[in-house]
């Protein structure tokens, strides 16, 4: 079997690719990547060339790219960059595979990809757009699904925090959390942000953490104190909202953004709250529910149907070699919602 999408076949088709230079120090910038030109192999029985149309760009790329073998994945300098991408098959020479089908994977920064068809998920674009798969109808939203629904369970009347509240997966939780009839506060890092936040996506009220008073705005907004606290960036925001953790309350740690480029991590200093309020710290990853991603989908597809929820991206046009720039921006807090860059090839 044989299917072309285009006329093109593989080996006429020129890749780009996106590769790390060196191990960054701070906030990664473009000087840290480079951009290589590849051709493309022929395909092997069982394998298919996807031509990207989106690629996710992720906070979490930070820690993998640093100069430790402690996490779970790792890029170190010379390999492709490790990323997710939303695109079409454009060849196939595996029967579960059509040219035309939307799927969606870890295929790394570049812009064609050859799988042979493990870990890909096909996007039904009916149930939401290419875009939405790699956001809110994808790993983030997702993450805010479960994270939200199976472990912190919110309560009518109960108060819940949310940092990192404007970014991908913030901005799904908190929508959540209201649909859950609780009070919901979020914590970001400008004064647009927060009103977008508010009018927007439905919170309660938002707090600028750059303001030298966040933490006394925060004792006057939860003055029955955190059941919640559900925490994407860490550090100082994270342990300073550990004195205001309520009774048998949850701080779940979900992204520890502040730390991924810090030379050494720092943990919260505050944990003794926990103690005292008999609450708990807890971990989380989104790969233990991947078998209930289909249930979770249908629901907020019935929600974004019903204008209960919204799925905000914050979507550059570009190439590869603008990645890095556009990772830089997320990490400058430029974002709403998930960032996303737009390639050529989705018009
Ligand atoms: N546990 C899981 O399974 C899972 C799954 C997906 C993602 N995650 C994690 O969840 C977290 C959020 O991911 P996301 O995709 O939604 O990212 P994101 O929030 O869309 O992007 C990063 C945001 O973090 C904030 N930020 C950057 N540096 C910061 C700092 N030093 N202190 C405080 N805030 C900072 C910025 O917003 P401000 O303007 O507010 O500063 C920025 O917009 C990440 O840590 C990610 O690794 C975990």
């Amino acid at each position: 079997m044989f299917n072309t999408f285009m006329s093109a076949k593989s080996t006429e088709r020129v890749n780009q690719q996106l590769f790390l230079k060196r191990v960054p120090t701070g906030i990664a910038g473009p000087d840290d990547f480079e951009v290589r030109e590849a051709r493309i192999p022929a395909l092997k029985e069982g394998e298919l060339l996807i031509e990207s149309h989106y690629l996710g760009v992720d906070a979490a790329l930070r820690l993998i790219i640093r100069d430790s073998d402690e996490f779970l994945f790792r890029v170190k300098p010379g390999d492709l960059v490790h990323g997710s991408f939303a695109g079409r098959v454009v060849e196939s020479r595996n029967l579960n595979y059509s040219p035309g089908d939307h799927v969606l994977g870890s295929l790394g920064i570049q812009r064609f990809a050859i799988s042979n068809g493990e870990g890909l998920e096909r996007c039904d674009i009916n149930q939401a757009p290419l875009d939405a798969w790699l956001g809110g109808f994808g790993v983030s939203g997702l993450t805010a699904y479960f994270s939200i629904l199976e472990e912190c369970r919110p309560q009518p009347g109960q108060t819940v925090l949310i940092n990192g509240a404007a970014g991908a997966v913030g901005c799904i939780a908190g929508q959540l959390c209201k649909m859950a009839g609780a009070k919901t506060i979020g914590l970001t890092g400008s004064t647009e942000k927060c009103g977008w936040l508010v009018d927007e996506l439905g919170y309660d009220l938002a707090i600028n953490y750059k303001d030298d008073d966040w933490f006394e705005q925060l004792e006057r907004a939860a003055p029955e104190r955190l059941d919640v606290i559900f925490d994407n960036v860490g550090g100082e925001l994270l342990n300073q909202s550990l004195k205001l953790i309520g009774m048998r309350g949850i701080a779940l740690l979900c992204g520890s953004t502040s730390q991924y480029a810090a030379e050494e991590m720092q943990g919260p200093s505050n944990y003794i709250w926990l103690g005292t309020m008999r609450a708990r710290l807890q971990g989380f990853v989104i790969f233990d529910y991947a078998h209930r991603y289909g249930e979770a989908r249908t629901k907020m597809a019935n929600w974004i149907r019903d204008g209960r929820l919204k799925l905000p991206s914050w979507t550059r046009e570009g190439d590869i070699s603008d990645f890095p720039a556009v990772f830089q921006q997320l990490y400058e807090g430029k974002n709403l919602g998930k960032a996303l860059i737009k390639l050529p090839s989705a018009d």
